[in-house]
């Protein structure tokens, strides 16, 4: 069974299994490594905590947090939290999806950019508030926004 698991898998198994609560853990260490939760390591995750396949499918698709499928090149976050809403956050996901191609939860056609919903980054004080390849940025406008874009495609 260990034999085809990736070894960010295997590694996220043996160093975390024995915590109490260690599915969280896990799926965060995952995530962190690949940039996704691989469907194929779902059964051996459940093997190792004495857990059901879907008890551990429920955990994955109940926190939108963690991607069943690997992200686009980059990873835009909009937050749509109270703060943010007040300062414009639904005209600039207009914008961010018309300018990228990516609704929510969804990547771009030409695998450019995964635009995924949150509910607040910590930078209420400067909303809206975006982050993209994990660099937070506030106030942003359609026009910041393109350009934090560009720079990010181009670094
Ligand atoms: S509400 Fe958007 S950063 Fe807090």
């Amino acid at each position: 069974m260990s034999q085809s698991l990736h070894p960010a898998v295997e590694r996220a198994l043996s160093e975390l299994k024995a915590l109490p609560g260690a599915l969280l853990p896990i799926l965060h260490a995952i995530q962190d490594a690949l940039g996704y939760v691989p469907p194929e390591a779902v059964p051996a995750i459940a093997h190792a905590l004495n857990l059901s396949r879907a008890d551990v499918y429920g955990v994955i698709t109940f926190y939108r947090h963690f991607r069943s499928a690997p992200p686009g090149r980059h990873v835009v976050q909009l937050c749509r939290a109270e703060s943010c809403q007040a300062m414009g956050c639904e005209a600039l996901a207009q914008h961010v999806k018309t300018r990228t191609g990516a609704d929510f939860h969804a990547t771009s056609a030409d695998g450019a950019v995964t635009l995924e919903a949150v509910y607040c980054l910590g930078n209420c004080a400067c909303s809206p508030a975006v982050m993209i390849d994990g660099r937070l940025h506030g106030r942003v406008t359609p026009e910041r926004f393109d350009r934090l874009l560009r720079e990010a495609e181009t670094s």
